[in-house]
């Protein structure tokens, strides 16, 4: 379980985190979802007891990350953005050394437990600094699991692996993540959509949304832009797009227009009848996908206005 209370990191003047809440129960999947710079690394640290927040509260696995860090470390498993590998040690090693440091109980056998887990068995004696970097990211996914902990924080999991290990590490995250409560940053709103249970999009160091991967689809649906094309010239089809209620923004393009809906809302359907009944060709009806950076941009622009009305 974690649970994060107005929490707040500042380092010198920079406000890098600013009053954030969120929890996450055991056997849930929590995504956090932002963009390079937004906070997610801070955050990771402080939950895992690095590094102290300079004000607010966070509780893992129901101990305090300040007064009782040791106790954090001990049911935390943690996998930093950049893994640290001593390359002259074999993977066995590696995580011998490792479990030595937490006490693991009978650590030979957990050994071969969690390189069978994720997959390592083969490559036990390798030199961790013969390892790809799928298998490197493996083998700290291992260390991150050896002492059986209750949370599990994943910073990045996936960065800088290949779409065949990517997805290997994501079969391996679902499935470690049924009975623990794990958290993993990510800049990838696909990647959030196809593991997490839930997501919450952070960026400049606050927290902007928080939802199932399904409702924050819908709730963005409107942020794509649709560009239609037609037999028509693009003047008379932003004339004729423009009397219906929900389109947004048109702007002209070669052969068509670009539109958009209100947020949550599909408006391809009510433009392609509008076309057709107007007895024109449809040539192109075709969402761009929404990228992050409109997202956040809709985002931030939805919580200035909610700020502004206050
Ligand atoms: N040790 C540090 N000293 C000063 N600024 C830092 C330090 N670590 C991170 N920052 C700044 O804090 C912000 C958040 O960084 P970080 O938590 O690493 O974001 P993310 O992991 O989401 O990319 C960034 O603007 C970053 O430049
Ligand atoms: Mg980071």
């Amino acid at each position: 379980m974690i649970q994060v209370k107005n929490l707040s990191k500042s380092y010198g003047n920079f406000p890098a985190l600013s009053e954030i809440s969120f929890q996450a129960k055991r056997g849930e999947i929590l995504g956090f979802l932002g963009p390079n710079g937004a906070g997610k690394t801070t955050t990771m640290r402080i939950l895992t007891g690095y590094m102290p927040p300079t004000a607010g509260s966070a509780k893992v696995a129901g101990f305090d990350v300040v007064e009782e860090s040791l106790e954090v470390r001990k049911r935390v498993g943690y996998l930093p953005e950049t893994v640290p590998i001593y390359p002259e040690l074999s993977a066995r090693e590696y995580l011998r050394f490792m479990g030595s440091l937490r006490r693991v109980e009978n650590l030979d056998d957990r050994i071969d437990e969690v390189l069978h887990k994720v997959g390592l068995q083969d490559r036990s004696e390798s030199y961790a600094g013969n390892l790809s970097k799928g298998l490197r990211q493996r083998l700290g996914l291992a260390q991150a699991l050896l002492h059986r902990p209750e949370v599990l924080i994943l910073d990045e999991p996936t960065i800088g692996l290949d779409p065949a290990q990517i997805i290997g590490v994501r079969e391996l995250i679902r499935e470690v993540g049924t009975d623990r409560t794990v958290m993993l940053s990510t800049h990838i709103l696909s990647e959030a959509q196809q593991i997490c249970d839930r997501v919450l999009i952070i960026h400049q160091g606050r927290i902007l949304a928080e939802d199932t991967p399904t409702n924050l689809q819908s709730q963005l649906a409107g942020a794509e832009r649709i560009r239609v094309r037609t037999s028509s010239d693009s003047k008379s089809l932003a004339k004729l797009l423009g009397k219906l209620p929900d389109t947004e923004e048109i702007k002209l393009i070669e052969g068509g227009v670009e539109v958009s809906g209100p947020p949550g809302k599909d408006i391809r359907p009510i433009i392609a009848r509008t076309i057709v009944e107007a007895d024109l060709d449809l040539l192109e009806l075709s969402a761009s996908s929404v990228s992050l950076e409109r997202i956040f941009l809709q985002l931030t622009e939805e919580q200035n206005a909610r700020e502004d009305s206050e």
